[in-house]
């Protein structure tokens, strides 16, 4: 069975950075049996970036015809997720005041 992934959010909590070793899409790479239809991020360059990293990088086929769009709503509609991996926060960053654990669903 593959089971067909939505990434609301292309930050770090979804695609690796600096602050942890949080990076869920290379955890479900070393998994296998994913296929990643799309990611929802307002910020559409950093997130047509990450999908172009993936679409290069080893495990391209997860990513191969995944969508970019800025509402996660439209991504739910239009590809039928079955799991989606929530990163973004849940309320504006005040400082670092922002890094929380406030939209994990
Ligand atoms: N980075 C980590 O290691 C880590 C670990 C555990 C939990 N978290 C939690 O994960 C969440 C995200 O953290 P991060 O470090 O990935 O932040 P980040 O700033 O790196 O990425 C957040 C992304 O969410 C996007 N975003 C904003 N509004 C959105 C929306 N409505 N729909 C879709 N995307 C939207 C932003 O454009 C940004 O690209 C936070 O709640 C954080 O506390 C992060």
């Amino acid at each position: 069975m593959t089971l067909r992934v939505l990434f609301v959010g292309a930050g770090a909590v979804n695609f690796g950075g600096t602050i942890g070793p949080w990076d869920h899409s290379r955890r479900l790479e070393e998994l296998g049996g994913v296929q990643v239809v799309a990611i929802a991020d307002p910020d559409l360059p950093k997130a047509r970036g990450v999908l172009q990293l993936k679409l290069t990088g080893g495990a391209a086929e997860m990513y191969k015809g995944c969508l970019v769009v800025a509402d996660y709503l439209e991504a739910i509609q239009t590809t039928k997720p079955q799991v989606a991996f929530i990163g973004k926060f849940s309320h504006p960053p005040i400082g670092q005041e922002g890094r929380w654990h406030g939209f994990l669903t």
